[in-house]
C-alpha cells in the first residue's frame, strides 16, 4: 500500500482534529479492559491519550502508514504497541474488549461488511467507539468527487474515481446496521463542529491533510499540482471569500456494545 500520509500537513489543524477524539472517548463506558485496539491510529498520540484514560492491560495501535507509525513509536511502552496492518481486511475474532477508531474508517469500503468484522473481533460485552467525518456532501468533497470523473483527472488517477459519498452510510443506516449485527446497546449521533478559519485558503489546507491525500497518493506529483490549482479555482468559485471563514464540519459518533 503506498503511503501518502503526511503527518505534518495532517497536524496543521491538530486541536480541531483532536477535539472529536476526546468527544468520542466520552461515549466509552469506563470498565476493566484487558485489550484495546485503535484502528487507523495515525501518529499514536491519541491512542496514548485513550490508554491513559481507560488503562487497558494492553493497547495496540494499528495503521497502514509507515510515516504515521514512525511518529507513533515514541508513544509505545510495555503496555502499548503499534503495528502495521490494513483495516480493509482486518478481523481478529473475539480478541478485544474495546475497539476504537477515530477519523479512519471512512477510507475503507464496504461498511456493512467492515462493521460485521469489527463486531466479530469484539469479545462479548466489548465496546465499539467510532468517529468519522461526514462532510462528503460539502462542496470540498462534491467537487473533488466530480473532478475525479472528468476525463483529464480520471486518466491522471489511472482510471480511479473518488467515491466517498458511496462508502458512507446514512446516520440511521449505521444505527440499523448495529442492530442487525446484534449489538446489544448503541448510541449513534451526528455533530456539527463550527471551525472558524482565517480564510477559505485554510479550507484547502485542511483537506490537503485529509481527503486530498487520496489524489496525492494516486497521481504523479506534476498531475497533483495541476489538480490542486484547478481544484482551488473551482472551489473558490463556490465558497464565499469571507474572513474569518466559517467551516461547518459534520462528524458521526458510533458507540455500541457487543
Ligand atoms: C485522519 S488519520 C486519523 C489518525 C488518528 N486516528 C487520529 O485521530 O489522529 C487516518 C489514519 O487512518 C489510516 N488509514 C487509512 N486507511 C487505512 C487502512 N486501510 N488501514 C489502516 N490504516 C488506515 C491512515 O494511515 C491515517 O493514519
Amino acid at each position: 500500500m503506498s503511503d501518502s500520509w503526511n503527518p505534518n500537513q495532517y497536524e496543521k489543524f491538530k486541536n480541531e482534529r483532536s477535539q472529536p477524539f476526546f468527544d468520542l472517548l466520552d461515549f466509552i463506558k469506563p470498565e476493566k479492559f484487558a485489550s484495546a485496539i485503535d484502528l487507523g491510529c495515525g501518529t499514536g498520540e491519541l491512542t496514548r491519550a485513550m490508554h491513559d484514560r481507560f488503562h487497558p492491560a494492553f493497547t495496540l495501535g494499528m495503521d497502514s502508514s509507515p510515516a504515521m507509525l514512525a511518529k507513533a513509536a515514541e508513544f509505545s511502552s510495555h503496555t502499548i504497541s503499534f503495528a502495521q496492518d490494513n483495516i480493509d481486511a482486518w478481523e481478529k475474532p473475539s480478541s478485544f474488549d474495546l475497539i476504537i477508531s477515530n477519523a479512519a474508517l471512512q477510507w475503507s469500503p464496504g461498511h456493512p461488511a467492515l462493521f460485521a468484522r469489527l463486531k466479530k473481533s469484539l469479545r462479548s460485552g466489548g465496546q465499539l467507539a467510532v468517529q468519522m467525518p461526514m462532510n462528503h456532501d460539502f462542496p470540498t468533497h462534491i467537487l473533488s468527487s466530480a473532478m475525479s470523473y472528468e476525463d483529464r483527472w480520471k486518466t491522471a488517477l489511472n482510471g480511479k474515481v473518488y467515491d466517498k459519498p458511496k462508502t458512507m452510510l446514512t446516520v440511521e443506516d449505521y444505527a440499523s446496521l448495529l442492530f442487525k449485527l446484534g449489538f446489544k446497546e448503541q448510541r449513534v449521533e451526528l455533530k456539527v463542529y463550527g471551525h472558524i478559519l482565517q480564510s477559505r485558503e485554510d479550507v484547502i489546507e485542511w483537506v490537503r491533510g485529509s481527503m486530498l491525500t487520496y489524489f496525492e497518493k494516486n497521481m504523479t506529483a506534476e498531475n497533483y499540482s495541476a489538480f490542486l490549482a484547478e481544484y482551488r479555482e473551482r472551489l473558490f468559485a463556490i465558497l464565499p471569500d469571507e474572513k474569518p471563514f466559517f467551516y461547518p464540519f459534520k462528524r458521526i459518533f458510533i458507540w455500541a456494545r457487543a
